[in-house]
């Protein structure tokens, strides 16, 4: 099994701020780096800004600023938040960058060469906003059936990439590979489009007459690609020049995207790699929206959820958690306010705070009863979840592996719960094994259990790191065993020692009722 893992997320466009959407493609895709990273795979996470186009133009015009100074301004907006928010990404692209404009042309030139593009005089209704062509049947009521807006009519010569001749292929791809689109509602819709439509060519050509903003035809100087041609090229233009060392990063594991932006990648993405001959990415997985009080987030309606007020008030880690206990991943999912403070308060700040507090302070409390060295590897890692989940015994190794199969089906709702009901499960041992009596009569008994428990938190904290870095060096610290590296972060044997045991602050602070 090869032990490269290659992600990306969408490259967002700086037309705008950072949102909550942002946030939650980037988030996943980090939490898959980490703890790919953590079982000591070589990855490579990548995100970064979708800079060219018309959409931008207009916003850096409305502004009084050049394309590249309203760039420039809006890639760092980007960049701040990610470093708030602890994204680890090992790469930050930008399409403006000569690295990944040399590629684009590199492309362009190849396909143009193999007889893929063609030039051709085009009538069509032009979104705008969406810088897409459609055709007159496309229309819904006149207006642009993906936004709705007003679209114009424009006539042009431009340039074709001849998608129409990959329609089969990407049929046969699709159902060969159950995984290469996911979830499977999203393969059935791609599927379905594909088999029931006929696949047209792509424009993929404004004339710089219109548009200036983009990157040129390397074969006619007169057009300017078109922002989607180029922005897609970025998962493979990184892998040529952002980073350093021998490994072949191409084709990448995981594209994560939004389900709005599905077919511009399993259909125009994947059939420029066919036309190319390139491998095409191992999956492309589309998550759902996620919605304010089950109404779509828009500026218009003053509904968007900022990520840098929640995370001023709850923290990072709280935020992250957040977002991935509360949605399953591929659906769409309901943020609400009360909805985020219940969560911080019942899960984080009493089930996990709390009993990272409750263990450590016991066995400072009790130690006359063990000479400092008591947590040793134990073998004693079983407890018993009660009823509510039904009667089961969780080893911890059953754990690790049952982790295996979530992440890769990015189902990072069900790694959460397991790793929840160990918490809940140790919870429930406290209060059955009693140990403020056993500290009464049975001291061995006592020693025992603190270890146990000692160990579960050091696994748990091992489990979190991905969701919750933060809060897992947290624990680590209070714990003793910080200065790990993140390969050893889920390993299992590692002495411990209690005297090296320095409680600190609540891992997540109660707050004040708003
Ligand atoms: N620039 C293109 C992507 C090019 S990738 C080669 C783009 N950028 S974007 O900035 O508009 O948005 C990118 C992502 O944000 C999309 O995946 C989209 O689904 C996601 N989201 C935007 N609003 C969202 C929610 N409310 N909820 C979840 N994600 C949503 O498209």
């Amino acid at each position: 099994m090869d032990k490269i893992k290659y992600f990306t997320t969408p490259i967002y466009y700086v037309n705008g701020s950072p949102h909550i959407g942002h946030a939650y493609t980037t988030i996943a895709a980090d939490i898959l780096a980490r703890y790919y990273r953590s079982r000591g795979f070589q990855v490579f996470f990548l995100t970064g800004t979708d800079e060219h186009g018309q959409k931008i133009a207009k916003a850096a015009e409305e502004r009084g600023l050049t394309p590249r100074e309203h760039a420039d301004l809006m890639a760092g907006s980007f960049t701040d938040l990610w470093k708030k928010l602890d994204i680890s990404n090992d790469g930050f692209i930008r399409t403006t960058e000569a690295g990944h404009m040399k590629v684009v042309q590199e492309i362009l030139g190849t396909l143009y060469e193999k007889g893929e593009i063609e030039k051709r005089k085009y009538t069509g209704w032009y979104c705008v906003p969406d810088e897409r062509f459609w055709t007159q049947k496309d229309l819904v009521d006149g207006k642009c059936p993906d936004c709705g807006r007003k679209v114009e009519n424009i006539e042009e010569e431009n340039y074709f990439f001849l998608m129409s001749k990959y329609q089969q292929a990407l049929i046969s791809h699709i159902e060969a590979n159950p995984g290469y689109i996911m979830p499977d509602v999203r393969r059935n819709e791609v599927l379905g489009f594909l088999k029931n439509n006929r696949l047209e060519d792509l424009c993929i050509s404004r004339p710089k007459a219109r548009l200036s903003w983009g990157i040129e035809i390397p074969f006619d100087r007169d057009y300017v690609t078109y922002v989607w041609f180029d922005a897609l090229i970025n998962y493979y233009s990184a892998t040529r020049y952002i980073m350093p060392g021998d490994v072949r990063w191409w084709p990448a594991t995981c594209h994560l995207i939004g389900k709005d932006i599905l077919t511009t990648h399993s259909v125009y993405w994947s059939s420029m790699l066919l036309a190319l001959g390139y491998s095409l990415p191992k999956r492309i997985f589309a998550h759902g929206w996620w919605m304010t009080e089950d109404e779509k987030m828009s500026k218009s309606l003053g509904n968007v959820v900022d990520p840098l007020d929640l995370v001023g008030e709850f923290g990072t880690d709280a935020f992250r958690f957040y977002l991935f206990r509360n949605s399953l991943f591929g659906k769409d999912a309901s943020f609400s306010y009360a909805g985020f403070k219940k969560t911080y308060e019942t899960e984080l700040a009493n089930e996990l705070g709390n009993l990272l507090s409750r263990v450590l302070s016991m066995i400072l409390k009790y130690d006359a009863c063990y000479d400092g060295k008591a947590a040793r590897k134990t073998d004693y890692m079983t407890f018993t979840t009660g009823s509510e989940y039904g009667k089961k015994e969780y080893k911890r190794e059953d754990i690790l592996f049952a982790f295996i199969d979530d992440y890769e089906r990015l189902d990072f709702y069900s790694v959460l719960e397991k790793i929840w009901l160990m918490v809940r499960a140790v919870n429930r041992d406290i209060e059955d094994k009693k140990p403020w009596e056993l500290a009464k009569n049975d001291t061995r008994a006592l020693n025992g259990c603190l270890s146990t428990w000692f160990q579960f938190l050091r696994i748990v904290s091992g489990f979190i790191y991905p969701f919750m870095p933060g809060a897992s060096r947290k624990m680590r610290v209070q714990m003793g065993i910080e200065g790990l590296k993140e390969e050893e972060i889920l390993d299992i044997d590692i002495e411990t020692d209690f005297s090296r045991i320095k409680k600190g602050d609540p891992l997540f602070p109660k707050k004040e009722v708003k």
